[in-house]
């Protein structure tokens, strides 16, 4: 009997062993994949590996990710890629447009001119005092001895922020993804947390972290901004602005941050510090302080400590380059009641036209253009009311001839918006976990890219003259024999105009 107990008993055991080693095992997978859904609910809904290139040969910028002194190369400075589009874009004519000589008082910035050479050693170089975690410099007036950063900041005129084709552009994107960040701290002013990063050599960038997911909408109903500032916009942002060839916005970078290594433990602001702490789940999160959206319910968590977020290179100090601030004559009404100024006036253009400081030099075209960088960014779908019919049938849009022949170009399938777009995009770090603009926001650019076209061609119907519509700012350009091949070309069929 004792015999027959045992011999029942030894596999009844084992059984009950392996069950609950199965049912362990269940727990721990269960709780593992609710850790990583509380932890990336990216990579849960976003499948990682479809990234659509508009050419098959095109894995360049993907192998250079891999070596971060190769992360921007490629188009950015239009090495060879195969076949491109986006490389093909920037070497069109209308992207290589010779540069006016800039004047003495084009530029942001000045260096002084140097001191009487007998006052000075040659070798003079200014060089800091040895801080925590920062580099030692050694700069001159040698341009090769600046730092990325500085060389951008001299190179700001009033015409872009950057030269396309320059090489410290890259040598800054790589800063700005790669370098050791030495200080964080809160920017102060805005509705919502920002931080300023430094890097060693002095560089800084301005930090804006992923607040929510990347495909999650905003609620139309909302009546004020509410929506919250997006990493991947801010990203999407530049390189549009690169795409459409104005280039002034200054240039962003996706980066994956550690919370802890490179926030909590080197900020030396204490009312950031003092709002970190360990989520439930085990995540580093953090809220800072500002006027909005800086609570605990606001709070930016790590996952558990990892972090994307959007690093823009900062421009130069307000001290040495005040700014002004303009109202936008089409700003929005705040008032719920109240419409804006332009929404009842049906002149407000021609009065617009004739006000300071837009009845002379390029303000109004530049205002034109920022228009439409904002129409073809916007989230939703809906902000194109808000923002587009402001030029309305019956008033008029002014529109530089160059930016319309760019938007021109994109609307055609040999460039097509939304394929340099893709394939721009892949050349920011953070594209390599998942796109950084899922395909719906990529088609809503070319569906508003023809809008914006539709409205120029319904405001060339109804004015007799080019001039009333289409601004020349090619003219001066086409002065140079370069240009004048340009001029021929884009006149035969590139000007719908005479159509
Ligand atoms: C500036 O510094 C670099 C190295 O940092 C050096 O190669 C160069 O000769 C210096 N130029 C002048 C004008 O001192
Ligand atoms: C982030 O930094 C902390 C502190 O240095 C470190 O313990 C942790 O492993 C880092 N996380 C990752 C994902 O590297
Ligand atoms: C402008 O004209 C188009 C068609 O001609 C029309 O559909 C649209 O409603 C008009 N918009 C305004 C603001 O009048
Ligand atoms: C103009 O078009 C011709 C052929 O149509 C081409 O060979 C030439 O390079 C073009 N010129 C420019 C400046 O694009």
């Amino acid at each position: 009997m004792r015999h027959i107990m045992r011999r029942f008993t030894r596999p009844a055991c084992l059984l009950l062993a392996c069950l609950s080693l199965a049912l362990h095992l269940l727990l721990a997978v269960i709780s593992l994949s609710v850790l990583q859904l509380t932890c990336d609910p990216l990579s849960a809904i976003t499948p990682k590996a479809p990234r659509i290139l508009p050419d098959a040969g095109l894995t360049t910028p993907r192998a250079g990710l891999v070596n971060p002194a190769g992360v921007f190369s490629g188009p950015l400075t239009s090495s060879g890629l195969g076949h491109s589009k986006l490389a093909a874009l920037f070497e069109h004519p209308l992207y290589t447009l010779p540069r006016l000589a800039l004047q003495e008082d084009d530029r942001l910035l000045r260096v002084k001119a140097r001191l009487q050479a007998s006052e000075v050693d040659s070798s003079q170089e200014w060089v800091s005092d040895t801080e925590d975690g920062y580099d030692a410099t050694h700069w001159n007036d040698s341009v090769e001895s600046h730092p990325a950063w500085l060389r951008f900041h001299l190179g700001i005129s009033r015409w872009e922020l950057y030269d396309g084709r320059d090489p410290a552009l890259p040598a800054l994107m790589e800063q700005l993804a790669t370098h050791r960040i030495v200080s964080a701290v809160q920017k102060t002013g805005g509705t919502q947390l920002k931080l300023v990063m430094s890097f060693p050599n002095y560089g800084q960038a301005l930090f804006k972290p992923m607040k929510q997911d990347r495909n999650e909408e905003t609620n139309p109903n909302l009546f004020y901004f509410s929506d919250f500032e997006r990493h991947n916009a801010e990203i999407a942002a530049f390189h549009l602005d690169r795409v459409l060839g104005f280039r002034r916005i200054p240039p962003v970078v996706g980066r994956l941050i550690n919370v802890t290594k490179e926030i909590k433990h080197i900020t030396t602001d204490r009312k950031l510090a003092r709002t970190f702490y360990t989520s439930p789940v085990g995540n580093v999160c953090f809220y800072g302080q500002c006027s909005y959206y800086c609570s605990p319910e606001h709070a930016i968590c790590g996952c558990p400590t990892n972090l994307e977020a959007s690093l823009a290179a900062m421009l130069p100090d307000l001290s040495l380059a005040p700014r002004r601030s303009w109202r936008n004559p089409w700003r929005r009404s705040y008032s719920r009641s109240k419409l804006a100024q332009w929404e009842k006036d049906p002149d407000f253009c021609g009065t617009v036209k004739k006000t300071l400081p837009y009845n002379k030099g390029t303000r109004l075209v530049d205002l034109i253009d920022m228009t439409i960088l904002d129409f073809l960014m916007s989230n939703m779908d809906r902000h194109h009311y808000e923002t587009f019919e402001k030029f309305g049938n019956d008033t008029f849009i002014l529109i530089r001839r160059s930016t319309f022949l760019r938007l021109r170009l994109l609307s055609l399938p040999q460039f097509r918006l939304s394929d340099v777009m893709r394939e721009s995009l892949t050349l920011d770090p953070l594209a390599s976990m998942a796109p950084l603009l899922s395909e719906p926001h990529l088609i809503a650019l070319d569906r508003r890219l023809s809008t914006v076209l539709q409205v120029v061609k319904q405001c060339q119907q109804q004015h007799s003259t080019v001039e009333a519509v289409i601004f020349d700012d090619l003219s001066a350009h086409i002065a140079n024999s370069f240009a004048s091949g340009l001029q021929k070309n884009t006149s035969n069929d590139q000007e719908p105009w005479r159509s």
